[in-house]
């Protein structure tokens, strides 16, 4: 939710003059070190979660005597905390978590003399807004936990996706709306039982925030709804298109790098691969062939019945390294191993285009064959006199 800092949280919190402050789910720690780098020196911040991307005690140690680090799950400590002004919720994204934050916060406030903290809650847009998410099902009770499973999601759609998506990884309500499901319901529901009014801003990019305070608090703090009306004016709607833009461009360039890294990664395992099947099977011999082929002149190799995806791939990686236009025919192998030597192929950069299938003999120059003669192709271009290499064992023309 770090995006919103300055745009929105920032000014809030210094309007309210919040003084003691939690945080529930900090994962790297982005936002934290934010609150601590701008809110005062005499503000006291409590963090919560129960497996944080960082280490709390660096924070600890920097910001002692302001910094309390919770390793626990929020709903087993925040009705043991003194009073808060504001509370900033991007922990477990379900109802049943979301609902008892904003109820624990408020009675403990309630039981000390105070109003409703401020409650600032990410996530209140898709997918969370109205599908639960589940950190940890078990810690959920079971007559609160929706049906779920490990899946992605993609919007406008409610059943879950069986391939791709948005978080296919963690366990996601089966199905989205209905009650008692997600963030922004949970939001809907708490305001709905509160006894005072309160007033909701959404911000509905970037995964969406709610900002959430007592309309009293709003009627004595000329500051805060200052801001809110801002937020919600047409200047805010105007920054708040920026910061989208911005947030969805960052978002665009971490991933280009996540697969660049990713390329890069699966084109060192194929190499890998490719080498250790070369070894096993003898594909080491059909590239050597292909490779002495090639270098005797111009015209296309034949692998005649070989069906070996790495095999194909080194004799195609022969061929491209002579920087001529030759390329690779295929004959009497299995759409399978075409299919994975052409992945195979991309996956190590190679043009997998010069894989082609079937044979035209007058632009051959060789034939690297299993041993077999059993083959019309094969019979064919040893009469026609190309040079014929049969894969394991003869050697190379
Ligand atoms: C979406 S991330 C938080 C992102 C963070 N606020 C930021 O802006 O960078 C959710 C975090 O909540 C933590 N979490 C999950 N269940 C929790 C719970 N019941 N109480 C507190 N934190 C929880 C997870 O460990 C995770 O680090």
């Amino acid at each position: 939710m770090f995006p919103f800092w300055k745009f929105a949280v920032l000014p809030v919190l210094r309007s309210i003059g919040a003084k003691r402050v939690v945080e529930i789910g900090a994962l790297r720690g982005e936002n934290t070190d934010l609150m601590l780098r701008d809110l005062d020196d005499d503000v006291e911040l409590h963090v919560i979660d129960p497996a944080p991307e960082f280490d709390p005690t660096v924070h600890e140690r920097e910001w002692s005597g302001r910094y309390v680090f919770h390793r626990a799950l929020s709903l087993d400590v925040l009705s043991g905390l003194p009073p808060m002004d504001a509370a900033i919720i991007d922990g477990d994204h379900n109802w049943y978590t979301v609902h008892n934050e904003l109820r624990q916060l408020t009675d403990v406030a309630t039981a000390a003399g105070k109003p409703m903290p401020l409650m600032i809650l990410h996530d209140v847009g898709w997918p969370y807004g109205r599908r639960d998410l589940y950190y940890a099902p078990e810690t959920i009770p079971a007559e609160f936990r929706q049906p779920w499973r490990r899946a992605g999601m993609l919007p406008g759609k409610s059943e879950l996706v069986d391939s791709g998506g948005l978080n296919p990884d963690m366990a996601n309500a089966t199905s989205e709306g209905g009650e008692r499901n997600g963030v922004m319901t949970a939001v809907d529901d708490f305001v709905a039982a509160h006894p005072k009014p309160i007033r909701v801003v959404v911000l509905p990019v970037y995964f969406g925030l709610a900002i959430l305070v007592e309309e009293d608090v709003l009627t004595h703090s000329a500051k805060l709804r200052w801001h809110f009306d801002r937020l919600e004016g047409e200047q805010g709607k105007d920054q708040l298109m920026k910061l989208a833009e911005h947030a969805h461009l960052k978002a665009m360039i971490y991933q280009h790098a996540a697969l660049q890294r990713a390329d890069d990664r699966h084109a060192r395992v194929a190499t890998r691969y490719l080498h250790a099947v070369a070894g096993s099977i003898g594909a080491d011999d059909a590239g050597n062939w292909c490779r002495a082929l090639v270098e005797a002149g111009a015209g296309d190799v034949v692998l005649a019945d070989v069906d070996d995806a790495a095999c194909i791939t080194l004799a195609l990686a022969h061929v491209v390294a002579t920087d001529r236009d030759e390329v690779v025919r295929l004959v009497g192998a299995s759409d399978a191993a075409v299919a994975a030597a052409t992945e195979m192929s991309a996956g190590l950069g190679l043009d997998a285009g010069r894989l082609v299938r079937g044979v035209d003999d007058a632009d051959v120059v060789g034939l690297v064959g299993t041993g077999t003669t059993d083959n019309d192709v094969v019979r064919r271009l040893d009469a026609s006199g190309v040079p014929v290499v049969r894969f394991g064992g003869d050697p190379a023309p």
